[in-house]
């Protein structure tokens, strides 16, 4: 942990790899290459415990590429701040929203060391837009509204699209978090979010976040009306909170309820 006797060369990033990371633990189930024996073990035990988890990540996937794509087409939003990012998996939300409007600016924030590594691939933007990656805990909303990569990359003045995916879920006081973030968003952003649930499969989700908690990733589990309650003071975009796999579904979608434990919601700030 500590660098005090770091040799000049820059120092590494500080990857734990004694204990599960969410991030890794999510790159493994989508069959990436980025994580260490111990999230492979507590990958291997949250299947256990609730086996469709790898169809609710893909389908968490999807759905981040059906609001982002949303977001950019419908809202007209140019402006993109995506919190608690994960390791790159294409297509990556600027991918998405540039493929729509290439001058699209995108800063991502994530605080896991080995994220920080994979950064360049999310930094690949168009020659229209821009793209940033901040290194901040997320726990301290200041340093990432602060941060001069997020001042250099956006208008401030202009509508922002928050996207919140796969990562409320590990934040105790979410309440707060979206509380301090939306306050600062000019008239006409939006907050986009995915977080998980008990709702939608009570017992195999519950044992799933326990067997997370307990591996030292705390799971916390929302119901619906908490959810909702993350959107206070802002529009609610149809169809509201809801499992995510019917946020605006592909029409041959053919997904149901319990392939996911995830709702997902769209909220405008007025
Ligand atoms: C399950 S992944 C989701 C990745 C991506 N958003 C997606 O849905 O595909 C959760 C991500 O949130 C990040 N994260 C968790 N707590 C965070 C915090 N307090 N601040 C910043 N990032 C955080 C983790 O490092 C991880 O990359």
């Amino acid at each position: 942990m500590d660098n005090g006797d770091a040799p000049a060369t820059p120092a590494p990033p500080k990857i734990d790899t004694g204990k599960a990371h969410s991030a890794r633990v999510y790159n493994y189930i989508l069959g990436g290459k980025d994580h260490y024996p111990v999230d492979v073990e507590a990958a291997h035990a949250l299947l256990e415990a609730w086996p469709k988890l790898a169809t609710s990540m893909r389908i968490n996937r999807a759905t981040m590429r059906r609001i982002a794509g949303w977001l950019a087409a419908e809202a007209g939003v140019r402006q993109f701040l995506d919190i608690g990012t994960g390791l790159p998996a294409a297509p990556n939300l600027h991918e998405v929203v540039q493929e729509i409007a290439p001058e699209s600016r995108v800063v991502y924030v994530d605080n896991d060391p080995i994220v920080l590594a994979h950064a360049r691939a999310l930094l690949t933007s168009s020659p229209e837009g821009r793209t940033a990656y901040i290194d901040a805990d997320m726990g301290v909303p200041e340093k990432v509204l602060g941060a001069p990569e997020l001042r250099e990359t956006f208008d401030l003045s202009q509508p922002i699209g928050v996207t919140v995916i796969a990562m409320l879920q590990f934040v105790e006081d979410a309440r707060s978090l979206v509380r301090e973030l939306t306050a600062v968003l000019p008239s006409g952003s939006y907050l986009a979010l995915t977080t998980a649930t008990a709702d939608l499969t009570p017992d195999e989700v519950t044992t799933m976040a326990e067997e997370y908690t307990r591996r030292g990733v705390p799971m916390y589990l929302r119901t619906r009306a908490e959810v909702e309650e993350l959107f206070t003071g802002l529009e609610m975009v149809d169809p509201g909170v809801v499992p995510m796999n019917r946020w605006r579904p592909e029409p041959d979608d053919t997904t149901s309820d319990d392939d996911v434990n995830m709702y997902a919601g769209v909220g405008r700030v007025p």
